[in-house]
């Protein structure tokens, strides 16, 4: 066990949580790191509707014991998606914690709160961390400018972010974006956050549902295959190098190009199906700079006993938690 106030307001062994990802972060993968000791995230919008939804956490439910959330992804452009009906589903079936991320999620806090369910806003910003907190969350998860996906604008590290964020908040933090091991765990609790939330570590686990093809191109890259797609927009998502992105990023440059005119290529419709399909070409696919630590494909029980085995080895007395 390591015990922090993570651990205790999820209910969990070890503060490692599976963050939501589009498309990859269903039932299978969340029940996996829940059977770990740890909290694992069904992304909501990977699922049709409401009832899809539902479906997918009475699956994870067949699979595990253990706690699992979801995370709610609030695109500021909301293109038709049902959040309601994603709202209904998670209270409903009462799931340990949502993790709520995209936009501010004051107007479902009533609701998860009335259900007894644990609310974690994800953000990049010490600001939006703070009126977060302002708004009655539990926890906080901060994205430095590592991470997979959206980082915002500000391109502030996790090593800067997460003790800034430490400092100025009361509620507990995850520190997100970089994190696949032992070392990283250490390095957060060390920063001043109570655990770790990742996904690209996860992406490349035995219970992904990514393409195996994938997997091994991922596995084979370096910390320097990643790339900003969207910054002119200011819609930055960090993604894996490969000709799509270049197409895109060429066009970024040129100018006189909408974000709607690229999304034919970075949008997720065409990332979604390559991560199927296992096409390294097909779509600008979200990954973390952390893919250049990422060297196998544990199980999530083998990559978890790994990360506690290693942090027990490596941390001092003075750390933020306690461990038996
Ligand atoms: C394939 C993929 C899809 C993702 N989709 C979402 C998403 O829909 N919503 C969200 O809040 N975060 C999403 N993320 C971000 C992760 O939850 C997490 O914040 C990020 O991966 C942390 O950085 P790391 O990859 O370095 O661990 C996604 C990440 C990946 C790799």
């Amino acid at each position: 066990m390591i015990k922090t106030r993570i651990t205790e307001l999820l209910g969990i062994k070890y503060p490692i949580v599976q963050g939501g990802m589009r498309w990859a972060a269903r039932a299978e993968l969340a029940a996996a790191v829940a059977n770990a000791g740890g909290i694992g995230f069904i992304s909501a919008h990977t699922q049709a509707d409401g009832n899809a939804l539902r479906a997918e956490i009475a699956r994870a439910r067949s699979l595990t014991q253990g706690p699992i959330g979801v995370n709610l992804t609030l695109l500021a452009a909301n293109t038709g998606i049902d959040y309601d009906g994603y709202v209904a589903a998670i209270v409903e079936s009462g799931v340990a914690a949502v993790e709520t991320a995209g936009s501010n999620p004051s107007k479902y806090i009533p609701a998860f709160r009335a259900a007894g369910i644990k609310i974690i806003h994800k953000c990049t910003t010490v600001r939006h961390a703070l009126k977060a907190e302002g708004l009655g969350v539990d926890a906080v998860s901060i994205d430095g400018f590592e991470c997979a996906g959206h980082p915002g604008e500000d391109d502030v590290p996790g090593l800067i972010l997460i003790p800034t964020a430490a400092e100025k908040l009361s509620i507990p933090i995850l520190a997100c974006g970089g994190f696949a091991d032992g070392r990283g765990l250490v390095a957060a609790l060390a920063l001043g956050a109570e655990g770790v939330n990742m996904g690209t570590r996860f992406l490349l686990t035995q219970e992904s549902p990514l393409h195996p093809a994938l997997k091994q191109h991922m596995l084979a890259a370096t910390e320097r295959d990643t790339v900003l797609v969207g910054r002119s927009y200011g819609d930055s998502s960090r993604v894996l190098r490969n000709g799509i992105v270049a197409e895109a990023l060429a066009k970024e440059k040129e100018g006189g190009v909408t974000y709607k005119d690229l999304l034919p290529l970075i949008g997720a419709p065409r990332w979604m199906k390559a991560m199927a399909e296992g096409d390294l070409e097909g779509g600008a696919i979200p990954a973390g700079m952390v893919i250049g630590l990422i060297k196998d494909l544990p199980t999530c029980a083998e990559l978890i006993a790994r990360m506690v085995a290693e942090a027990k080895a490596l941390v001092s007395q003075r750390l933020r938690c306690v461990m038996e």
